[in-house]
């Protein structure tokens, strides 16, 4: 592989969990680090792209020659990346969105009672299947963490979202999914399946990284 065979490829990257204000002090989250994401935009921006990374808040350091636009809420991320979309060759969604929100964000803190409490909950917009009804010529890459038929959850997203690859993760299997430093994955597409062995995210990024750019020169 060439050193830069990503040159002159903008590419997009969401990484992270999104947080879901409840009150000034709460939020409901998830168990996302930013590592995935992360992984995969310093190695495409290693490969010469110009990438965006927006990424929801994370305890990892910025990697370095990459654009970072900073969100929180799975609204925001929906914002930031429908502004960047028009002018982007790759988007690669490994970010863990809400798919709902509190419906009512308190100014003051919520205050406990004797009873119990009920939230209750929005939708939240679906960043990816928005991102399919306007593809173009970009490659959208999508992820999918399944806790039960992975492959065909998987798949079933693939073409439900007008999406070109999607990266299946396992995460009910060892050593891979949220938080590890190694993950394990099979890449998706709609005439082929890659089971990848676990594999350091850095390693799985470049593997990603090495279709989507098959994608690019129309292989
Ligand atoms: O961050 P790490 O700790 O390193 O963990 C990595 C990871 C497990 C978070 C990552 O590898 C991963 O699998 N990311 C996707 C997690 C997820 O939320 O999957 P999903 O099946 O719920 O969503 C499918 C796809 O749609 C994802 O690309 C997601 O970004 C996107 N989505 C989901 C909901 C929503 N409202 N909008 C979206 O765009």
């Amino acid at each position: 592989r060439l050193e830069e065979d990503l040159a002159d490829k903008k590419i997009l990257v969401t990484a992270g969990g999104t947080q879901e204000p409840l009150d000034p002090v709460r939020y409901i989250g998830n168990y996302s680090t930013g590592k995935m994401g992360y992984k995969i935009a310093s190695e495409a921006a290693k490969r010469g792209a110009e990438v965006t990374l927006v990424t929801a808040p994370t305890s990892l350091d910025a990697p370095q020659n990459v654009e970072i636009i900073k969100v929180q809420t799975a609204q925001e991320m929906y914002q930031a990346v429908m502004k960047e979309e028009d002018s982007q060759d790759v988007i690669i969604k490994a970010a863990a969105v809400a798919d709902y929100r509190p419906e009512v964000r308190e100014s003051n803190k919520i205050k406990k009672s004797d009873s119990n409490l009920t939230l209750k909950l929005e939708r939240n917009p679906d960043i990816l299947a928005e991102l399919g009804k306007v593809k173009g010529d970009k490659v959208l890459v999508g992820f999918a963490a399944e806790s039960e038929k992975l492959k065909a959850n998987a798949k079933e997203k693939l073409i439900k979202k007008n999406i070109d690859l999607i990266v299946a993760n396992d995460i009910t299997a060892k050593d891979a999914g949220f938080a590890s430093d190694t993950n394990q994955v099979i890449i998706i597409s709609e005439d082929e399946e890659v089971e990848l062995p676990n594999l350091s995210k850095r390693e799985v990024a470049t593997r990603l990284l090495d279709k989507v750019n098959q994608y690019l020169k129309g292989e």
